[in-house]
Parts: structure tokens; sequence; C-alpha cells
């Protein structure tokens, strides 16, 4: 059977396709409306195959392989090789040694006053703010900071290096995405970004002392980890958690305003715990979380993956040759209505506990799934709870009037001009 998709134009491809849907985001949810749950594409040179049923990517679940041609615009990060795509041998233990640092309880714990200090301070600048907050810039300006804390174990108030660390990142960041998507960037900046964020990696690493808490620098150290693939990892970390973080804080900030009766319930849970919650305390905030969860599933900031298989099998009753570049759209599963009823409606009672049987496993996969999912996911979790739990417990957001908020592609779902909030106090 012929997978069914839209023509390729005359160069062979669908880029037009994509670039009329505004990006290989909003690609995906056409894509699966007009050809149902398996569809084909094009990109130059490869074929893909987009799977939005959630049953039918079990079939790739275990496959440890990412199309390297997807991901190679993140190479020149790279030392030791694109770690976004390295082999699965090679993948394996790195994943098991990164996964001990960002997914244990005992470094949550550890790391957790720096990043409550840390939302703190933000939220008292808001407080002041003389004007409306961009809630992308600010959110992933903390995520970013909370994760060089996290992998560098740098405290990010102290002396100039942190700062300078933050700002090389945005530089290497900026000239990336400005490559790839015609957005303003510095040429040359992520050159020397890249060469001032390695020369302070190795700088930790040298001044390195036992440490009073597990940061990501010192397992990979004291690991035997070579210091290029030491200064790779850290870089990867940076990349992966920036954005990603910060977007989910700021979307779930933004259907948060357009649903004040689900606001009034998370005010109702936090008015037992501190203005800053202990670590402990958070646990206990299940609307929070269920509108968190709902809000990623609206909104995934990581909105598609890839796999590239590696043996040939049949799914749906298209075969599949080894080799074929499977398209994961995150964005077109969490909005397929035959799973998940009325899509668009934002609804965090769709992750009761007790509703979470009604579904198939791999219906809601922000964080992507099985041998290359995000090591990050708790980590990442345990800081949006944290943020919006602080800011919430402060705070009523009042969105900007006529200021338009449209989800884009930028490597993230990020809203194009930014979500503009005027901050308020919260009622007593
Ligand atoms: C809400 C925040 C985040 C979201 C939604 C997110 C989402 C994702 C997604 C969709 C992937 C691809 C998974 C796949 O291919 O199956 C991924 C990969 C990854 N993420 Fe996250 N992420 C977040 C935060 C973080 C944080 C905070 C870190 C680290 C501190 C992190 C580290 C990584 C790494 C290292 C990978 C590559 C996985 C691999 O190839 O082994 N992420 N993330």
């Amino acid at each position: 059977m012929v997978i069914p998709g839209p023509p390729p134009s005359a160069a062979g491809d669908n880029l037009d396709d994509i670039a009329a849907a505004g990006g290989l985001h909003t690609f995906q949810l056409a894509l699966h409306r007009d050809y149902g749950d398996v569809a084909a594409f094009r990109m130059p040179g490869t074929r893909l195959v987009s799977v939005a049923d959630p049953v039918l990517l079990e079939r790739v679940a275990r496959v440890d392989k990412r199309p390297e041609k997807l991901f190679e615009f993140l190479a020149p990060l790279f030392e030791t090789g694109n770690l976004q795509v390295m082999p699965a041998e090679e993948h394996v233990p790195w994943r098991k040694l990164v996964l001990s640092a960002l997914a244990g309880r005992k470094s949550h714990e550890a790391h957790y006053p720096s990043f409550a200090r840390m939302t703190a301070e933000m939220a008292d600048r808001w407080a002041v703010a003389d004007g409306p907050v961009s809630l992308q810039k600010e959110l992933s300006e903390l995520s970013l900071r909370m994760v060089c804390q996290y992998a560098l174990g740098m405290e990010m108030d102290e002396g100039e290096l942190p700062r300078r660390v933050v700002g090389a990142f945005e530089e290497v960041l900026s000239e990336y995405l400005g490559k790839l998507y015609g957005t303003p960037y510095r040429e040359g900046g992520a050159r020397e970004g890249l060469a001032f964020l390695r020369d302070a990696v190795d700088q930790v690493l040298a001044g390195r002392r036992p440490p009073d808490r597990p940061d990501l620098i010192t397992l990979l150290a004291e690991a035997g980890e070579r210091p290029a693939r030491v200064r790779d990892t850290v870089l990867s970390m940076m990349l992966a958690a920036h954005h990603t973080t910060g977007v989910a804080i700021s979307w779930t900030l933004y259907l948060l305003a357009a649903h004040p009766e689900v606001t009034e319930r998370i005010r109702a849970e936090l008015s037992g715990v501190p203005d800053v919650p202990g670590f402990a305390d958070l646990s206990g905030l299940r609307v929070l979380e269920m509108a968190l969860k709902e809000s990623m599933r609206r909104y995934p900031p990581g909105p598609y993956g890839a796999r590239e298989t590696t043996e040939d099998l049949t799914l749906g009753g298209y075969d599949l040759p080894a080799g074929t570049t499977v398209f994961v759209p995150i964005w077109a599963v969490h909005m397929n209505p035959r799973i998940w009823p009325d899509p668009e409606r934002f609804d965090p009672g769709r992750f009761a506990p007790e509703r979470m049987p009604e579904r198939p496993r791999l219906a809601y996969i922000p964080f992507g799934f099985g041998p290359r999912a995000c090591e990050g996911a708790s980590l990442a979790m345990l800081e949006a709870r944290l943020v919006l739990a602080v800011l919430l417990k402060r705070f009523t957001f009042r969105p900007v009037e006529g200021h338009p908020v449209v989800p884009v592609e930028r490597f993230v779902l990020w809203a194009e001009h930014d979500i503009e909030m005027t901050v308020l106090p919260a009622p007593s």
C-alpha cells in the first residue's frame, strides 16, 4: 500500500507546503487532518513517514536512533560528534550517566533552594515592573540560569562568570536559530560564544572541589568522561533545557489567564503553602500539575521528534524498510480528536488520575518516549511546578489587549511576538 501524503513540488519535496503552514510544527496538524494517522512527506533528500496514532507509535518505541539529516544543523555545537544523533552503543551509557544526575530526588532536593531563590528574585522584579512582562523572554532566561546552576554547580548570582555564561549561550543560540528561521543575530557571535562557554566549563572542571551537592559536571568527571565530552554534554543540556521549560511555563500562564476558574482552584490549593513552597509542598499541588500537563498537551514545547528504523517493519498495514525516517508529530498526537475529544479545549480534568487508563500509553508524549526520551523530564516538571506556584500565588496575569499570540516554529513551539502580560497582585 502507498502511504498517502501531499504531492511533492517540482523540486521533489514539500518544503513549500511546510513553509506555507508556518513550519514543521503547524504542517503536521494539516498533514494528519488531511491524510489520516499515517502520512508521508518529503524534505530535501529524505522521505518521512509521520505517525499520529499512539498505538502505531509503539512499533518504534524501542528504536534508539535519530535520523542524522534532521538534526545536522546542531552538529557545529559539539566537539565529540552530534549528541542528538550519537549511535546507540555510545548513547546507552551516556544516558545512564546523565540520568543519574538529572533524575534523582536527592539531587533535585539539593538544588531546590537555589531554584527557589532565583524564582523569588524574578518575582520581586516583576512586582515592581514598569509595564507588561514578556513571559517567554523572562522565563527562558530563568530556565537557562537554573540549568547552568544544575549542570555547572555555580551559584548564578555570584560573580561575573555565571552572567557571562548565560549571555554567551544566548548568543550561540540566536545565531543558530537566526540562520534557520531568518531572525536577527550577530554574525560570528556563535563562534565567540562557543569558545567562551567551552573555556568556562574547563575553568569549572579545573577548579572543582568536592561538592556538597551532586552536579552534572562532577558526575561526568568522576565517571572518567573526557573533557571534550563533558563540554558537549553541558552544552547539550543548556540547549535542551533553555527554551523548553520557559515556554512550558509561559503557555501555562497564557492558558490560565483565559481560564480564571482553573486559576481559582490552583489558588485554593496554594493557600496552604508558603509564598515560596518547599520541595515537599509541590507534590500536594494536584490541580496545578494537571493544568501544567494539559498545557503541554495543548502546546507541547518540543512539538516533534524523529526516529530512523533499524529493521524492516510493518506499521498500520504499510511496509517500512529499515532506514525509514519516522517523524513523531507530538503536537498532532496531542491534538488527535480520536484520542483527545474536543482537542482545542483546555481541560486539566483530562489528567485526573482516574482518567489516565482511558488512553493509550503514547497518547501524551511531551517528553518523547523510549530510549531517546528527554532525560530532563522530571527536572523540568520540578522547575515548572515551583515557578508556577510562586507566580500564581503572588500575581494575577492579564494579557495585554491587542497583543497577538501566534504559535510559530523556533525549534520549540514559541509565541511569535512573545506573550505580554500585565502583572497585578493576586487577590488576597
Ligand atoms: C518542559 C520542558 C521540556 C520538554 C517539553 C522537553 C522535551 C523533549 C523532547 C520532546 C525531547 C526529544 C525526545 C525524543 O526524541 O523522544 C527531548 C530530548 C532531550 N531533553 Fe528535554 N525537554 C524539556 C526540558 C529538558 C531539560 C530541563 C533538560 C535537561 C536539563 C532536557 C534534556 C534533554 C536531553 C539531553 C534530550 C536528548 C535526549 C537523548 O537524545 O537522549 N530537557 N526533550
